[in-house]
């Protein structure tokens, strides 16, 4: 019984990665949903053919074994009965041969409906890999209109968008399951991907290329919204987000621009304008920390503050020593940014 159970369990094991948020088989995205119909037809074609092999090979033991008893009486009678016609082998290569044809066209087909649903791109986002984040940017033909962001996208659904992709480091590759299949990023060269989301929801975009320890932290937040939720937040994104309203908010936006910080983060309308590290300015917009490492929340980033080391070893960002009240002041401003 208890073998049972552990047999039961290991068959379960892989149905645990299973969830809404990322899933290739979710087809949530025009390319998604494409994928999910091949997929199907694949596994419908192949399954067909290999029922037929098994069965075959059942009727061929099952005829083995009757044809062995008399053997050993007349030792002739085996070779009247051939296992497998001659007939019965050039009819199953026929069927070989139209059902790897079929599968062809399918493939071929799927790969057209893909190009098609993606012509005449609406939005362009550029993509940048980092070790291990991804720097987004809304790109418009009015620059007041272009912003930054980082580890999230939020894409209008049924419009196709442009994902143009670089890396500054090593290869990565950008993989939002539910939404369309991977794409690399390769150092000095631009890629791109076309993206189509067909269904309003939350989806978790995952680095698909081993790029380092935190490979497997280097998550992007994407949200498939309407046109109108869409047209509102990106209208929030171009707005200044920072506003201390105390002097606690004070004290860390303070800190923000004067000390480490601004090294390597940018908060749009104050002195801080680095890019090595993720754009801050909507930083508490965003629903986690650290590119899908932790989610969004005061306990969570005090303690990314506190070490950013302990909660994602070896990322750039350093521990900076913050005392209590600077790291409580400082979390407080960066909340502030809505
Ligand atoms: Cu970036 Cu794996």
């Amino acid at each position: 019984m208890r073998v049972r159970g552990l047999i039961v369990a290991v068959i379960l094991l892989p149905l645990s990665a299973c969830n809404r948020f990322q899933n290739s088989l979710g087809g949530d995205g025009a390319d998604g949903a494409h994928f999910v119909s091949l997929f199907t037809f694949f596994m419908v074609v192949c399954t067909l053919m290999y029922v037929t092999i098994v069965g075959a090979f059942l009727i061929g033991l099952w005829r083995a074994r009757r044809n062995a008893e008399p053997l050993t009486v007349d030792e002739g009678k085996h070779q009247a009965e051939p296992p497998m016609g001659g007939r019965l082998l050039t009819g199953w290569t026929i069927a070989i041969v139209i059902g790897l044809t079929i599968l062809t066209v399918a493939s071929f087909f799927t790969d057209r409906s893909n190009a098609e649903a993606g012509a005449n791109p609406q939005l362009l986002v550029n993509v940048t890999g980092n070790q291990w984040w991804w720097d987004v940017q809304y790109s418009s033909g009015d620059a007041s209109k272009s912003f930054r962001t980082a580890n999230e996208l939020h894409l209008p659904i049924g419009m196709p968008v442009e994902v143009k992709l670089q890396s500054n480091d090593v290869i990565h590759s950008f993989w939002v399951p539910n939404l369309a299949g991977k794409q690399d990023l390769i150092p000095g060269r631009v890629t791109d991907i076309q993206l189509v989301p067909r269904k309003i929801g939350l989806f978790r975009g995952q680095c698909a290329e081993f790029c380092g320890v935190q490979h497997a932290h280097m998550a992007l937040d994407v949200t498939g919204e309407s046109r109108a939720d869409f047209d509102k937040w990106a209208a929030a994104q171009q707005r200044v987000a920072f506003a201390p309203q105390n002097p606690v908010e004070q004290a860390g936006y303070q800190f923000f621009v004067t000390r480490n910080c601004s090294a390597c983060h940018a908060v749009g309308g104050s002195p801080a304008a680095a890019t090595v590290g993720p754009d801050l300015t909507h930083f508490a917009s965003r629903r986690s920390i650290a590119a899908g490492t932790l989610p969004m929340s005061d306990a969570n980033l005090q303690a990314w503050l506190a070490d950013p080391q302990k909660q994602k070893p070896g990322n750039n960002m350093p521990r900076i020593g913050l005392a209590p009240d600077e790291r409580r002041s400082l979390a407080a401003f960066l909340e502030r940014l809505k």
